[in-house]
């Protein structure tokens, strides 16, 4: 079941590959993140975890701040409602039409990666004769256990300067007369579920909150970043009150305190999606079981990407032993692969599989790859269903041609 409706008749009615929202979890996890946090904080959802259009109406709706990082998903959460006094603006590259954006739509802040972004930042601003409002991201070079691919604060990484250099731009910042200096950024990377790194974060952000003070700049916006993990199988919970907890002493410690801001992504839309594929075929290769589904690493990537477990059940219960197959797409590559090694029953041909926990970077990590449309997605409230995004026809592939 999706809240008060069956899987297959999503499936049956809609077609697959199907992602399927529930409104309730969306709102449930919302509601945790409220409650965690002081109140003022600034939950700031990453867009990138998932754009749909209704999903972000509904964050806008509920108060949430949005953290993006490109010029399309401005213009996504701004006609989804966000606030721009709520959004900030990440990434190494940005582009000058994109501050423009940004600084025409009086954004909270652009987190800003290096001195010669903050240099076109001061010079866009400066021609538009307005202010652009910024903070600096810090890379505080703290090694996480996570994918590596997800690990974004390592000394490798190509993400924010030094916290020497934070405070040379942070300085430069706050003296320039087409910018305001807003805060700091830093953001450790994806699917932590400890509160240690946190910790170490938010130190070397305060101390580095301290030395500005000391100089006459006040630090108003502490932003964390995300990374509140989701396990793919649902057995580990990140500590959510005691990086809470971490975070808010941090913010309340510097004289004249700072707003907390966080950017969780998955934390608010992983559990509440679930990709339905459906059983084309079953064979045996040499010494293994393999089931090939309808749904490949196009329509959900993390399997193949990251070597993400997600669980995967039958839509209906199927009785007999459980046994260990692999689940493979149909896209020409050897790492399209759903699951290997995953416990499910005998199944048949038409069966409808769910894969869980896949609503953040799954249809948005999605591709056209092998000239495949990209999938529908529904949003499920109680027995109510909503198409929140059609399936591409092959008519809109062919469009893109001139
Ligand atoms: N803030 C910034 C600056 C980020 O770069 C990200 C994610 C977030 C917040 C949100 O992180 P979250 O709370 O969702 O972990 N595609 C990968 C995850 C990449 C995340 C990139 N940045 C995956 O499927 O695991």
């Amino acid at each position: 079941m999706i809240e008060g409706v069956e899987a297959e008749a999503l499936a049956r009615r809609f077609g697959t590959p199907l992602y399927a929202y529930s409104k309730a979890l969306i709102r449930a996890r919302w509601e945790e993140l409220v409650a965690a946090f002081p109140a003022g904080s600034l939950i700031g959802y990453a867009v990138k975890a998932n754009s749909n259009p209704a999903i972000l109406s509904l964050l806008a709706r509920w108060g949430a701040g949005a953290e993006l990082v490109s010029g399309g998903e401005l213009a996504l959460a701004l006609k989804a409602g966000f606030q721009p006094p709520k959004i900030v603006f990440s990434g190494v590259g940005k582009t000058q039409a994109e501050m423009r954006a940004g600084i025409r739509k009086g954004i909270l802040a652009f987190n800003v990666e290096s001195e010669e972004e903050l240099s076109l930042l001061i010079k866009t601003a400066r021609g538009m004769g307005r202010r652009a409002r910024v903070s600096i991201r810090v890379n505080p070079a703290i090694a996480i256990s996570t994918h590596p691919h997800i690990a974004t604060a390592t000394a490798r990484s190509k993400f924010g300067v030094s916290p020497r250099e934070a405070l040379r731009l942070s300085l430069r910042a706050a003296r320039d007369p087409s910018l305001s200096f807003v805060g700091l950024h830093s953001h450790l990377g994806s699917q932590i579920f400890e509160a240690r790194p946190y910790e170490r974060e938010s130190r070397i952000l305060a101390d580095l909150a301290r030395t500005l003070s000391s100089r006459g700049i006040p630090v108003k916006l502490l932003d964390f970043g995300g990374g509140f993990g989701v396990d793919e199988s649902g057995r580990r919970r990140f500590p959510l009150e005691s990086v809470s907890r971490v975070l808010s002493r941090a913010a309340g410690s510097l004289s004249g305190p700072a707003r907390l801001a966080v950017e969780p992504g998955r934390f608010l839309v992983a559990e509440s999606g679930t990709l339905l594929t459906r059983l084309l075929y079953r064979k045996e290769t040499i010494g293994r079981r393999l089931l090939v589904v309808d749904a490949g690493m196009n329509d959900f990537v993390r399997p193949a990407l990251y070597g993400a477990r997600h669980a995967i059940l039958p839509a209906r219960r199927r009785p007999g032993p459980r046994t260990p197959v692999d689940v493979a797409g149909p896209v020409c590559e050897s790492a399209d692969f759903l699951a290997r090694g995953m416990r499910l029953p005998p199944l048949e041909p038409g069966d409808v599989l769910a894969i869980l926990n896949a609503g953040a970077y799954g249809f948005s990590m999605g591709s056209n790859y092998n000239s495949r449309p990209r999938p529908a997605e529904v949003l499920v409230d109680g027995r109510e269903v909503r198409l929140i995004r059609r399936r591409q026809s092959g008519a809109e592939l062919l469009g893109c041609y001139p």
